[in-house]
């Protein structure tokens, strides 16, 4: 019998809330698009939204869960406001974004915070997280170096009200302006609810960043449920079936834990005892287990990371399942559509959580790709073709072995697949597959293998693994109807001269580093202007903060076991074309669900 976590799948366990009140004296058409895509439906937030202007007339405060005032108070009706402040007292969640000083602010407020200054210009300020461990900024924010006390900082580009801070007030955010330490962000509690005031988040930029969205909505959370769950400061137990050494994905994963706020390295399996040595003595005090069914009989343990080779992904993740653990699991999820829905339907039944470590999502040259087809750089995409190889003998361990790894497509083909998927939208209609195997005969994966995906409205994507290409193709080059965006492979190698040895040369992997990347657009009657993109800042962990956000606040999964399956579903469909010459697969539509 498993131990009840207390981790529930939230959306599952929760009546429909009371809705968000949305109350602003600024309402025009691109704050409205801005608040509305900061709490409203697709934002993570699960209650519904009620957007209003100042003046227009309002339903009591006690109709709403959340309010979040746009406004200056004394903009407000003051029977309004009474009510509301006496709402929140009761256990309601307020926030007030401020764009001035008010001649008046209630005294339940001003306990908080005060808005202090007239509004700044438009700059961009480095907001500092100075309460990391606080509920409502808890795992935001870069890492912070290591052994360093710093608090994390964000660079959020912002028109800015600085806050004079009440007896009641804790400021979680501060920036330096003209370096004096200005408070931003203030929490307080009114009675049983929440009060969080804000001097940030006046332009729509602001309001898009990520790490300032999330404090804002975890600010709108009820106090008394979701709050909580956050304010416990948990720690879930992690384990992690596959130990792999550094290279390999065990010891990566427990590192990760290790440093994730909420998540804790607590136990391994590994089939090898040399591992289960390593694990013990990588970090003291772990329980290595020899099967899988020992560790599931561990009650310390929450969610495992299954990191052995894939062909065993699917068993052991539908076991741990079935034993109450959430699972994470390495990529590929599994061989077969039929085996994803199977563990699924099952992650389900037992009210678990199931995701898939599609760590390249967070890779900064996919996320500056990303970043510049939603600012509409490229257009409308319509081709997608990215590349990974070389022309070197593969590795002779599992990873070249089909009946383990799956088959060629398997290995890479979990990312670069993932990532025509998620810059595409929509699944495409039919994959074609072809394979060459001509050079590399001590091994059983095929030399190369070409994916070609088509949409039911003619877009189409590429992706080409090859160990027999000498001369690289870009990983990336993107084609839409207003530019081209192309990225190179950077291969990084170290030379140094070592005393006896002479002239050293350490080479790495040619994916290690972010590509470069030249985003060409066209410019009617003038031509083509080249720019160089920078790589989005590197998020270290990523996927791990996320799960504990998940697990632990109820924040939404990044990976979910449906865009999973996805990739799973033209990962299958590709091998099946390579093993039968090349032939069109269809995919039926309801693989997008
Ligand atoms: N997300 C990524 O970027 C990424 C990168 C590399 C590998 N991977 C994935 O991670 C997984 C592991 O790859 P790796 O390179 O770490 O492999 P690895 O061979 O280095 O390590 C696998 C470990 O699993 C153990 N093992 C094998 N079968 C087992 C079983 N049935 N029960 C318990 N232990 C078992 C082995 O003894 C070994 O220690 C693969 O699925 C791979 O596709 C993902």
């Amino acid at each position: 019998m498993p131990r009840p976590t207390g981790l529930p799948v939230v959306a599952s366990t929760q009546s429909v809330p009371a809705p968000t009140l949305v109350l602003s004296s600024r309402l025009d058409e691109r704050r409205q698009a801005a608040l509305v895509a900061l709490v409203g439906p697709g934002s993570g937030a699960d209650r519904e939204l009620d957007v209003r202007a100042t003046g227009s007339a309002l339903p009591p405060p006690t109709s709403y869960e959340a309010v979040l005032l746009d406004t200056a108070t004394d903009a407000l009706d003051p029977a309004w406001l009474v009510a509301l402040l006496d709402h929140v007292s009761h256990g309601a969640s307020l926030v007030v974004m401020v764009n001035r000083a008010a001649p008046s602010w209630p005294t339940e407020l001003a306990s908080i915070a005060v808005a202090a200054g007239p509004l700044t210009g438009q700059a961009e300020w480095f907001a500092r997280l100075v309460s990391p461990t606080n509920p409502l900024t808890r795992r935001l924010g870069p890492p912070r170096p290591a052994g360093g006390d710093a608090a994390p900082e964000l660079a959020v580009l912002d028109r800015l009200c600085p806050l004079e801070v009440g007896p009641a007030g804790e400021v979680l955010v501060s920036v330096s302006m003209a370096f004096s330490d200005r408070a931003v962000v203030v929490a307080g509690s009114l009675g049983a609810g929440r009060v969080v005031v804000s001097g940030l988040g006046n332009t729509a930029e602001a309001l898009a960043h990520p790490d300032l969205a999330t404090i804002l909505r975890r600010s709108l959370a009820p106090p008394l449920t979701w709050g909580d769950r956050l304010a416990t400061p948990r720690t879930l137990g992690l384990a992690v079936v596959g130990y792999g050494p550094y290279g390999g994905m065990g010891t990566y994963h427990a590192t990760a834990a290790q440093v994730t706020d909420g998540l804790e390295f607590v136990a391994t399996c590994d089939s090898n005892p040399d591992r289960r040595k390593a694990a013990e003595h990588d970090f003291p005090g772990v329980r290595a287990y020899t099967t899988v069914d020992e560790l599931a009989a561990d009650d310390d343990v929450e969610v495992v990371v299954v990191a052995t080779p894939p062909v065993a992904h699917a068993d052991i993740a539908l076991r741990l399942l079935r034993a109450g653990k959430h699972v994470a699991c390495e990529k590929p999820l599994c061989f077969t559509v039929a085996q994803a829905d199977q563990l699924m339907v099952t992650a389900r039944q037992h009210e678990r959580v199931l995701t898939v470590n599609q760590n390249r999502r967070w890779d900064p040259d996919f996320l500056a790709i990303r970043r510049a087809v939603d600012r509409g750089l490229l257009g409308q995409l319509f081709n997608v073709e990215t590349f990974v190889g070389g022309f070197e003998h593969p590795c002779r361990a599992w990873h070249s072995h089909t009946a383990v790894s799956g088959g060629a497509v398997y290995d890479w083909g979990s990312h670069h697949l993932d990532w025509a998927l998620l810059l595409m939208g929509g699944m495409p209609a039919t994959v074609v597959a072809h394979g060459h195997k001509r050079v590399w005969h001590d091994v059983t994966n095929l030399d190369q293998v070409r994916v070609h995906l088509t949409w039911p409205d003619g877009r189409e994507a590429e992706f080409l693994q090859s160990d027999v290409a000498a001369v690289r193709r870009p990983k990336f080059w993107v084609q839409g109807t207003a530019g081209t965006m192309v990225g190179w492979y950077r291969p990084l190698s170290v030379e140094r001269v070592e005393p006896v040895r002479g002239h050293v040369v350490e080479r790495f992997h040619h994916a290690e580093a972010p590509a470069d990347l030249t985003l060409a657009r066209y410019e009617s009657g003038y031509g083509t202007t080249e720019t160089r993109l920078p790589p989005s800042p590197a998020q270290p962990f990523a996927f791990h903060a996320n799960l504990a956000n998940h697990l632990l606040a109820g924040e939404p999964l990044a990976v979910t076991p449906e865009s999973a399956r996805r990739v799973v579903a033209v990962l299958e469909a590709a091998q099946r074309s390579c093993e039968d010459g090349g032939s069109a697969v269809s995919l039926r539509p309801m693989d997008e669900s």
